[in-house]
């Protein structure tokens, strides 16, 4: 069944994936990204891949003004968004007792207030329409355990808090029909993981990150964008209709386990 689908960082990485996966199962596409050239690339490609109607939009998910826009927008041209993908983040680091209270809130607005914003938007639209669907957040392993590199505080808080937040809905949002989900994508190969590193040391930060992958996670390498993919558009689909308020680890084994070898 050809759905409409929400996805919030769609210009680049996990959303870019997932919403190409989404066009060739022949969905109906709102794309939003705060990058307006990056979503109208995917839109374009996504129309090629078999999407049956793509709206791109450029907007912030932590501005209300801005979802509000986007799902109403959404609904009017490919009706209400009943697979949301709400994936949008960004991350910063830096040791606790020096990170700027500005960037705190910025962390915090993007990636959970927008979470927060784009769910509270989507369910609105789906109640006012007397239909249910499916909501999809994206967490991260920062949520459940402190990072040996240090300096996560904003953005592990962040992503913890969307854990809390996709129980808190699930429970709220059951009798509506709308079930409520995480994903949590472990080291994926995508531009995130370069945030912060100047392009003259990206490949040889790559690399770094490969070697490191090869001996921490226990399948030895870092995820493709693809790879949660599947698992997005799994949670998104009728498929788990009995799965909510729960949390999809897509890590290669990272969180299961233990640096202690004694
Ligand atoms: N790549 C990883 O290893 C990894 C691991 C765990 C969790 N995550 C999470 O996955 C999600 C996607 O990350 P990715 O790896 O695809 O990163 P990415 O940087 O490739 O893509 C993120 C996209 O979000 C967009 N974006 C940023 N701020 C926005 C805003 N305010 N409003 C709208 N769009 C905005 C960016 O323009 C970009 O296109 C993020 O929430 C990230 O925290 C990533």
């Amino acid at each position: 069944m050809t759905v409409t689908a929400l996805v919030t960082g769609a210009g680049s990485g996990i959303g870019r994936a997932v919403s190409f996966a989404l066009a060739a199962d022949g969905h109906k596409l709102g794309l939003v990204d705060i990058d307006g050239d990056r979503v109208e690339a995917v839109a374009t490609e996504s129309i090629g891949r078999g999407a049956n109607g793509v709206v791109p939009i450029a907007a912030d998910v932590s501005s209300e003004e801005d979802v509000r826009r986007c799902v109403a927008k959404i609904t009017d041209h490919l009706g209400p968004p009943t697979a949301t993908f709400a994936n949008a983040g960004i991350e910063v680091n830096g040791p606790a007792h020096e990170f700027p209270l500005a960037t705190w809130q910025q962390i915090l607005g993007v990636n959970l207030t927008g979470v927060f914003l784009t769910a509270k938007h989507v369910l609105r639209a789906l109640i006012d329409a007397g239909v249910g669907g499916s909501i999809v957040c994206t967490g991260s392993p920062s949520a459940f355990v402190g990072f040996a590199g240090g300096g996560n505080a904003a953005y592990s808080a962040s992503k913890g808090g969307i854990i809390a937040l996709v129980k808190s809905l699930a429970v709220d949002y059951a009798r509506h029909g709308v079930r409520v989900n995480a994903v949590v994508p472990g080291s994926i190969d995508t531009p995130h993981l370069s945030i912060g590193i100047p392009d003259a040391e990206r490949a040889a930060h790559l690399e770094g990150l490969e070697r490191s992958a090869g001996t921490q996670i226990p399948l030895g390498r870092l995820g493709r964008p693809e790879e949660v993919a599947e698992a997005v558009t799994w949670l998104l689909s009728t498929r788990a209709s009995y799965v909510t308020g729960s949390t999809v680890v897509c890590d290669g084994g990272l969180t299961a386990r233990s640096a202690n070898d004694f």
